[in-house]
C-alpha cells in the first residue's frame, strides 16, 4: 500500500499526459521479449523541479546521465532488455559517444586544392561499433528509451512501469541511478506565471516540500518481488556508507551503490546489510578507457542471478 504522502503528491501533481503512451510502449516492449530474458528498469539524470507553472526557472539535481547510460549499455550486453528512463537530452547507451559537441567528430581533409569535412579515423571505429550495436539492440527488441524531464513525470513513469513489470516477477532489476530531488513545489503552491522581480523586492522566498521516498513505495508494493538496487551520492565521505546503510534499513532492498560525486567514475561501494565492498579503477584502467559501470553491471547481474 502506498502511504498518504505518495497518494497526496499523485493527486497534488497530476498525471503527465504523455502516461498512457508510456504504459502502452512499455506494455509492447514487455510482450516482445522471449520469456527467459530479464528486464532491468534503468533511470538516469536529474529530475527538474519548475518553480512556476509556465516554467521560465527550475531547481535541478546534478547528473550528467554517463553512469546511467553506460550502465544500460552493458546490461544490453549482458541479455538483458532494458528499459531506460532518462532525462531528456541525456546521454543515451551507444550514442553516448557522441553527445560531446558535434563539432568535435570531423576534421578537414584537403586533397590537392579541394577540401572536405569527414568523420575523424579515430572515431570511425567507434562510430560504425555503436551504431551496429544500436542496430543490433533495436532488432533484437532489447532497448526502450523513454525520455522524462520534470520530477512529476519521473515518479508517475516510474510507477507505471513498475506496475508494468510486476508480471515477470523476479525477472525484472531496478537499478536506479537517477539524481531525485528531494523537495519539490506542489502544483497547487506554485505561481501560475513568470516570478516578477522589480521594485521593493530585495528577497525570493520560496517554500519547498519534501518529496515522499518513493523507493518504499517500490519496495513494498510497486515491485515486491523484483531485484532492486539503488545509487547514493554524497559529497563527504565520512557520512557516505553510514547513509547507504540508512536507505538499506529504511528501505529493505538488496543492495545500495555509493559514491561520491568527485571519484564516482573511479571507486563505488557495494554496500548491503552486513558487508561494504569498495570497487577501485586504476589510472591505468581510466588511461585505457576501461568503464567502472562495466563491472558494477556484471555484478549486479550475478546477484540478480543469485537472487
Ligand atoms: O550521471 P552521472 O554524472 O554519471 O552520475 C551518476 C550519479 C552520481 C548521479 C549516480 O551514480 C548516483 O549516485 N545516483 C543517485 C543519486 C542520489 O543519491 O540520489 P538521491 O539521494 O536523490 O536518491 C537516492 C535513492 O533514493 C535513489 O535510488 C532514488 O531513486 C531514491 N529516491 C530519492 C528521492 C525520493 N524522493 N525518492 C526516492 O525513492
Amino acid at each position: 500500500m502506498e502511504g498518504e504522502d505518495a497518494m497526496r503528491f499523485f493527486i497534488e501533481n497530476p498525471a503527465p499526459s504523455t502516461l498512457v503512451d508510456v504504459e502502452n510502449k512499455v506494455n509492447k516492449f514487455i510482450d516482445l521479449q522471449p520469456k527467459d530474458r530479464n528486464i532491468v528498469l534503468v533511470t538516469s539524470g536529474g529530475t527538474l523541479v519548475p518553480l512556476e507553472k509556465n516554467m521560465v526557472r527550475y531547481i535541478d539535481n546534478f547528473s550528467a546521465g554517463n553512469r546511467g547510460a553506460a550502465s544500460a549499455e552493458y546490461f544490453c550486453k549482458s541479455g538483458y532488455a532494458v528499459i531506460f528512463l532518462y532525462r531528456n537530452y541525456g546521454m543515451k547507451p551507444f550514442v553516448r559517444h557522441f553527445e560531446g559537441p558535434w563539432t568535435g567528430i570531423f576534421t578537414k581533409k584537403s586533397v590537392g586544392s579541394s577540401s572536405s569535412w569527414e568523420i575523424k579515423d579515430s572515431l570511425r571505429n567507434v562510430l560504425n561499433n555503436s551504431l551496429e550495436n544500436l542496430e543490433l539492440m533495436n532488432e533484437r527488441n532489447q532497448l526502450l528509451c523513454l525520455p522524462y524531464t520534470t520530477l512529476t513525470e519521473y515518479v508517475w513513469y516510474l510507477r507505471t512501469v513498475a506496475e508494468c513489470l510486476k508480471c515477470i516477477r523476479s525477472r525484472a532489476l531496478f537499478y536506479l541511478a537517477a539524481a531525485v530531488s528531494d523537495f519539490h513545489i506542489p502544483s497547487q503552491d506554485m505561481s501560475e506565471h513568470k516570478i516578477q522581480s522589480g521594485a521593493g523586492k530585495d528577497k525570493l522566498e520560496l517554500t519547498m516540500r519534501p518529496v515522499p521516498k518513493f523507493l518504499r513505495y517500490l519496495v513494498d508494493s510497486w515491485a515486491p518481488e523484483a531485484l532492486i538496487i539503488s545509487f547514493k551520492l554524497e559529497t563527504d565521505e565520512n557520512i557516505l556508507i553510514d547513509k547507504a546503510r540508512t536507505a538499506l534499513h529504511r528501505y529493505n532492498h538488496q543492495l545500495v551503490i555509493a559514491n561520491l560525486l568527485s571519484t564516482r567514475r573511479r571507486s563505488v561501494a557495494f554496500v548491503t546489510l552486513d558487508s561494504v565492498a569498495w570497487l577501485h579503477l586504476s589510472d591505468e584502467d581510466l588511461r585505457n578507457g576501461v568503464e567502472i559501470e562495466d563491472y558494477i553491471v556484471s555484478r549486479c547481474v550475478q546477484l540478480h542471478k543469485a537472487a
